[in-house]
């Protein structure tokens, strides 16, 4: 099968065309609570609001365990249960505007936890608990977090860094052991101190109610802030992209401690009242389809490596299963094959809509909306509401076809609010005049529609989730027998890019395979189960410009075989 993929006429955006035309961000406002004299606060409209009417015993959340044991909450008990933890952290000394970060598997104490942070003014941090300890410290020391909500099993693996976090106060400790640390307490113990009737904060817009943390090509990763103003466009894109109704029942598979998980995992979905389903256990295919199947998902957002996985996985097992009751799937994350899109509308007889945004821009920016004709392989278009561009150094939009950074119109409700205690690293997004660059390189059609090319720096991005070399690097030559690393993001046909590094080794150390695979555990162990180099080199010198710096670009160019372009800032 190829070609272009039919619109459908049963979506929730019914003219993409009119909707262009039409739409402004105010109309969205008497959607919720805040309009009509409430609190402003995005865990408010999420969970609150739908415990004082008739949803308040509808499921908000099925929360899978990752042997399948599971548990449910509803939206009157999501609420009271936040509330409690919200006053628990004031009751232990939190204050508006602390950073507190949530370092737990997707289990039910993690999204009380995020909302409760929310509900009292906080910033939540949301950490993937694969990050290792010094990933942990990294992020802790640059946002000066007080608090740290994690389990038994994750406390254990930051004892080495507890000593080097200044800022740190308090660690609470779900399902703790009786005899905790001094400044440990057990997650039991907040949510007995804390008040049920506990009533949310009110916020301004442009309070961040998240610090969200992303690489780049250079030094360590950044606290993105996103705001309580973000609500709009997650409500609106909730709506629009992922096509959610009320009687949805919802899985986004991305963890929270990417922005995937936070923006469409928890918020952009409560707002719509819709029943969200998580589940903390790894990726298995036979295991996602039973979920699919068993807890009758209607809406599904995930992401290409796991839709190629699947795909990998045959069809001999997707045809055990009937996907009657699945309505709508959406993808993000890397781009997304053609391959697969045609995979899925002959296996399952669905369309997969592609979804193209970034942490910084807090929600959905160009995306595939079911009455849209899809062409696969393409990001499809600006939601309404936004313009986005494709434009050269200078700023000028440059003709359909043409080569050019992804760029946008600044002020979308979503975009980060800053970078934490990084004004220039957050201006540098904005050095183009009149445009928010990207990052990305793309080109757009003769219709309108936006096709992905690449990075234009040398971020990675690979099936978990965004990497900066640097920070590999970093880790890299940590190890003893490690003198200089240069990494890159090797094209992977699975996993979309593959972390690559070459090393040069101290004097006395020998290239083995053996000394590969100890090099590649202590950076698991440090950094993140993820962020490990899949391919390690032995290689005699590194290409370095005159200055010293790796040139990560014509490390690149050779692995690829591609020429090798300008040379002229080269060391020798
Ligand atoms: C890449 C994830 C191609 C891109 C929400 C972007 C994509 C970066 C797509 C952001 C897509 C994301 N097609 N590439 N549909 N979606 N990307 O911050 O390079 O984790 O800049 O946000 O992922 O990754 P982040």
């Amino acid at each position: 099968m190829e070609g272009n993929i039919p619109p459908t006429t049963t979506g929730n955006l019914q003219d993409y065309e009119v909707a262009s035309k039409e739409f402004a961000w105010a109309s969205v406002d008497k959607e919720f609570d805040w309009s009509q004299g409430s609190v402003y606060n995005v865990a408010y409209e999420a969970i609150d609001r739908h415990a004082l009417n008739w949803r308040k015993n509808k499921i908000a959340l099925y929360s899978i365990g990752a042997s399948g044991e599971l548990e449910k909450y509803t939206f009157g008990e999501l609420s009271e249960l936040s509330s409690k933890f919200a006053d628990g952290l004031i009751k232990l000394g939190a204050k508006g505007g602390d950073r507190i970060f949530v370092y737990l598997d997707r289990t039910s104490e993690l999204y009380m936890a995020m909302l409760g942070i929310v509900k009292m003014g906080g910033i939540a941090g949301p950490l993937f608990s694969a990050l290792g300890p010094e990933a942990v410290k990294d992020r802790a020391l640059d946002s000066g977090a007080s608090i740290i909500i994690t389990s038994e099993n994750l406390y254990e693996r930051l004892l080495p860094i507890l000593d080097d976090l200044a800022d740190l106060r308090k660690i609470i400790i779900v399902d703790g052991k009786e005899e905790l640390a001094r400044n440990c307490v057990a997650f039991e113990d907040i949510m007995e101190s804390g008040d049920p009737n506990f009533q949310t904060v009110n916020m301004a817009p442009t309070d961040p109610y998240i610090i969200q943390y992303t690489s780049g090509s250079t030094g360590k990763p950044k606290g993105v802030l996103i705001g309580h103003r973000a609500m709009t466009q997650q409500y609106i894109t909730a709506r629009w992209v992922l096509d959610l109704r009320e009687e949805d029942t919802y899985w986004c598979t991305a963890d929270p401690g990417w922005i995937t998980g936070t923006s469409y995992g928890i918020f952009g979905p409560w707002y719509l009242g819709t029943s969200v389903v998580s589940f903390e256990g790894r990726f298995d295919a036979r295991t996602w389809y039973e979920i699919l199947v068993n807890y009758g998902i209607t809406v599904w957002y995930t992401a290409p490596t796991a839709l190629r996985m699947l795909m990998r996985a045959g069809d001999d097992l997707v045809k055990e299963f009937n996907f009657d009751k699945l309505r709508h799937i959406c993808s993000v994350g890397e781009p997304l094959n053609a391959e697969v899109i045609y995979w899925a509308m002959r296996v399952m007889n669905k369309r997969i809509h592609d979804t193209w945004w970034q942490t910084e821009t807090g929600a959905h920016l160009i995306c595939n909306y079911p009455c849209m004709t899809i062409r696969p392989g393409s990001m499809g278009k600006p939601i309404p509401g936004v313009i986005a561009g494709i434009v050269d150094e200078e700023g000028n939009e440059v003709p359909p076809g043409t080569e050019g950074h992804l760029a946008l119109r600044p002020g979308w409700p979503s975009m980060m609010l800053g970078i934490y205690r990084n004004t220039p690293r957050f201006k540098e997004y904005f050095e183009i005049p009149g445009w928010y660059i990207s990052g990305d390189l793309a080109y757009q059609d003769d219709d309108g529609y936006f096709w992905f090319l690449g990075r234009s720096d040398d971020v990675i991005v690979t099936a978990g989730g965004r990497l900066g070399p640097f920070e590999v690097e970093s880790a890299l030559i940590e190890h003893s027998a490690v003198a200089e690393a240069g990494v890159i993001g090797k094209p992977d046909e699975l996993r979309g890019e593959i972390v690559k590094a070459f090393v040069t080794l101290r004097p006395g150390f020998k290239p083995s395979e053996e000394l590969k695979k100890d090099i590649t555990n202590f950076v698991k162990t440090r950094l993140a189960y993820y962020a490990y180099p899949r391919e390690i080199e032995f290689v005699e010198s590194l290409p370095k410009t005159r200055s010293g710096k790796i040139m990560r670009r014509v490390l690149k160019a050779m692995e690829l075989g591609q020429p090798l372009g300008d040379l002229s800032t080269l060391e020798d």
